[in-house]
Parts: structure tokens; sequence; C-alpha cells
């Protein structure tokens, strides 16, 4: 199985972080989204979105990037994020546009990770620490579900 792991992480690479984890466990291509073009994506078996979360959505280049491929046929492909509030329900929109470009949505992972936006900074941070231990194992569980689905 070929798999290709397409991510934004700008803030504290904590996206970054949890893309190496669940590439670990699918033996995946990891990108940076600035480096990959459409044309890249042809061939594998299934791909990962991902990134950081930023004024409550996942990074706009990302949509951009998506929005603007071709239909695919059936290409299974899952999101993940970090974000403050560490929510799945950031990852939604983007699985939507992936299905309306003719992905087949297989899953989703988000965990909290350290932000050192806006106020929190004078505290030294929110989330100090995350993604940790407990999330990277989880991201290896969920890789592991994604591995079995496809
Ligand atoms: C400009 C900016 C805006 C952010 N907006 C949100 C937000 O709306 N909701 C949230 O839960 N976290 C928010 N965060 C926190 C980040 O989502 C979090 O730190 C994330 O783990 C960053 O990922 P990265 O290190 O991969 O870039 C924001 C961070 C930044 C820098």
């Amino acid at each position: 199985m070929k798999s290709l792991i397409i991510f934004k992480s700008i803030h504290h690479n904590n996206t970054e972080k949890i893309a190496n984890a669940i590439g670990f466990v699918l033996q995946a291509k990891l990108s940076k989204l600035s480096e990959v073009k459409p044309s890249n994506l042809q061939g594998f078996d299934l791909i990962g979105f991902g990134s950081g979360v930023y004024g409550a959505s996942l990074d706009k280049d990302l949509f951009t990037f998506v929005n603007a491929l071709q239909k695919v046929n059936d290409v299974n492909a899952f999101v993940f994020s970090t974000s403050g509030g560490g929510e799945e329900k950031n990852n939604w929109k983007l699985m939507d546009a992936l299905s309306k470009k003719g992905f087949n949505p297989i899953g989703q992972f988000a965990c909290k990770g350290l932000t050192t936006w806006g106020p929190f900074k004078l505290f030294g941070g929110r989330n100090k620490g995350r993604p940790n231990q407990t999330d990277f194992e989880n991201a290896k569980k969920f890789a592991e579900t994604m591995k079995n689905k496809v």
C-alpha cells in the first residue's frame, strides 16, 4: 500500500510531529504542502491531509490546494489536525471538500497542540508538552485503523 501525507505546520511543528507518527506506521511519503504539486498525488492508495487550526479553520492553503485539484476516482483519504481545543470538528470542512473532489474520506484524527497564540503567550502557552506521548500513541493507533481500512 502506498501512502502520502501532505501537511502544513507553521506554529510549533505540532502537526508535523503527528504527521511523522502516522507516517511511521503507514510507511508514508511525507510532503510539506508548499512542496507538493497536484501531479504528485498520483499512484497513492491513501492520502492524508493535515494542518494546525488557525482562526477556527484548517490552513486556508490546504483548501485552496484541494479545491484546485481535478476530480479523483475514489482515492482513500484522511484528515488530521492539531489545535488549541483539539476537536475533531475542525476536520469536517476539509473532509467535505475532499468528498466533493471524489476522495473517499475514511477517517480523521485530532489532538491538542501547544499554542502561544494571542493571550496564551503571556502564560507561556496553552497545552504545554502537547502533542505528548499519549497523543503519538493515539496517532499511531489511528494510522493502524487507516491501514486496515484500505
Ligand atoms: C494564528 C493562530 C490562530 C489559531 N487559532 C486557533 C483556533 O481558532 N482554535 C484553536 O483551537 N487553536 C488555534 N490556534 C492554535 C493552533 O491550532 C495549535 O497551536 C496547533 O497545534 C498549531 O499547529 P502547528 O504547530 O502544526 O502549526 C491558533 C494558532 C495560531 C498561531
